[in-house]
Formats: C-alpha cells, sequence, structure tokens
C-alpha cells in the first residue's frame, strides 16, 4: 500500500508518509510523532483503526481495507484565532481529492461531515496543541476518514441508512491509494493558505447546511434554527424561532437536519 501512494506523490514531494496495519486512531499515532517533532506534512495511515474517533466523542467505523484513515501534522505556526476555519479549508480540498479520484464530488454539512446522497462519506477530526509560551500552535493533526469500497452490509447496523461509500455511489471500486495520495497532498500544499477567503467560498458553496432547517445539539438541550450563513472562521450564523440570530461554534454544538441525519 505505501508502495502505491508514494508513486502517486510527485517526486520531489517531501515523502513523510507511515503506513501501519492497524492502530487505535491515526491521529493518536500523528500526535505522538508531533510531540516527537515529526515535521510538517508528516502523513499517518493505517488499513484500519480500533478505535476510530470522530467529533465530540463518536466512533468512526474504520474495517480493514475498506476506507481511507490519514491523519496529517500541520506545523502552521499560527495562533489558534487564526486557524478556526482549518475544518472548512480541509473539507474543501478533501471534496477535491475526491473529486480528481472518482469524478463525483461530495457535499459538506457543517462543519465536518463529506455527503453524498444525503449520506455519510466520511468526517474530518481537527485536533491542535497550542505552545503555552507562545500562544502559538505547536501542531495541528487533521484526521480525514472516507468510505471507499464498503457495501451496505458493511456499515454496523446502526449506521447501515446513513452511511455511504464511494463504491456504492459510484458502482466502481476506489484505489485507496490513488485516493490516500491526492489527499495527502491537497493537504499539505493548500490546508494553511495565507488567504482563508476563498477557500471559505468555496466551502460555502459545497455546504449543503445553508438554507436547511435544522435541529442545534448542545449539551442535553436542542431547539430549532434556521442555518443563515457561515462566517470566515468556520462559525454557523442562525435563526431561531424568536427571529434573533446566534452565531454557532463548531466546538460546542452539533447539528441535525429536521427530518433526519442532513
Ligand atoms: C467525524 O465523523 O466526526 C470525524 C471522523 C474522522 C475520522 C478520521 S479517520 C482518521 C482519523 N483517525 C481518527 O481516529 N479519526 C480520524
Amino acid at each position: 500500500m505505501i508502495k502505491n501512494i508514494l508513486s502517486h506523490l510527485p517526486g520531489d514531494f517531501p515523502r513523510q508518509v507511515h503506513w501501519f496495519e492497524e492502530v487505535t486512531s491515526t491521529n493518536d499515532i500523528a500526535k505522538q510523532m508531533a510531540k516527537a517533532g515529526a515535521p510538517h506534512g508528516t502523513a499517518v495511515l493505517a488499513g484500519r483503526q480500533t478505535g476510530g474517533r470522530g467529533r465530540m466523542g463518536r466512533r468512526f467505523s474504520s474495517p480493514a481495507g475498506m476506507g481511507v484513515y490519514l491523519s496529517v501534522i500541520l506545523r502552521p505556526g499560527r495562533p489558534a484565532p487564526e486557524l478556526m476555519h482549518l475544518t472548512c479549508a480541509v473539507g474543501t480540498l478533501m471534496c477535491d481529492a475526491v473529486e480528481t479520484v472518482s469524478a463525483c464530488r461530495p457535499k459538506l454539512k457543517w462543519i465536518n461531515d463529506l455527503i453524498l446522497q444525503n449520506k455519510k462519506l466520511g468526517g474530518i477530526l481537527t485536533e491542535l496543541s497550542i505552545d503555552a509560551a507562545s500562544g502559538l500552535v505547536d501542531y495541528a493533526v487533521v484526521g480525514i476518514g472516507i468510505n471507499c469500497n464498503q457495501k451496505k452490509a458493511d456499515f454496523p447496523a446502526e449506521l447501515q441508512e446513513t452511511a455511504i461509500s464511494l463504491k456504492m455511489h459510484t458502482g466502481k471500486p476506489v484505489d485507496m491509494a490513488q485516493l490516500a495520495a491526492a489527499m495527502i497532498y491537497r493537504l499539505c500544499q493548500g490546508a494553511i493558505p495565507e488567504n482563508r477567503i476563498s477557500l471559505m467560498s468555496a466551502y460555502r458553496k459545497d455546504c449543503i447546511t445553508l438554507g436547511k432547517e435544522i435541529t442545534v445539539l448542545q449539551e442535553a438541550a436542542s431547539y430549532p434554527a434556521t442555518a443563515l450563513d457561515i462566517n470566515d472562521d468556520g462559525a454557523l450564523l442562525v435563526r431561531l424561532c424568536d427571529g434573533s440570530t446566534k452565531l454557532l461554534q463548531s466546538g460546542e454544538v452539533s447539528i441535525r437536519g429536521q427530518a433526519g441525519y442532513i
């Protein structure tokens, strides 16, 4: 697998790509490597994750040989408030990567889900470590999982109505090495742009949440809202039932469509 991934990356690309048959979570391995000094662009991939994680402590199903499970270490050297949009930027770049390999472009559900046919194709988990002395981000680990070759029955029963793989959508098996290389390349080249404006306007175009009636889930509470806009920090502006507006930060809430997952 690793040789196949490298063969799809340009010859002059810095090749810090690590492959494991099985890990708990590629984000955990990448964080250990980042703490030990691994450079910007180091990529960690696994054939299978026994403890794949998503936002809000959710599980990410990661069966052997069926998906790309990738984490990349970024060293942006900027304060955390300048990186609020990072998950959105990664989402747009991952849509680009999928599109080049499979000729279909996923949509994005705010903030971190990749969507096809209104079902979850994959997700992004961003974890930051901040240097206490300088206040700068020491490293960011961005983890992405994309369902590639599953059939419906390969998903856990509770996900079978809400999850999809690229193969279920296109009818063709996915070259996972080619997809992994496209994901690594885009992340290393584009995730920390000087100017976030164009990436964020691309994110808004891909995002299916805008204009939708949603349910906001916050701690034990939930309430209905209409999704109005996403600002350049990736926060979601919503209108509440009483007509007032509110800015939702992704670290605090998750959302559902009022008729189901989307
Ligand atoms: C989500 O669904 O909220 C995000 C899912 C992110 C899954 C990826 S798979 C590679 C990396 N390792 C993990 O444990 N999580 C991310």
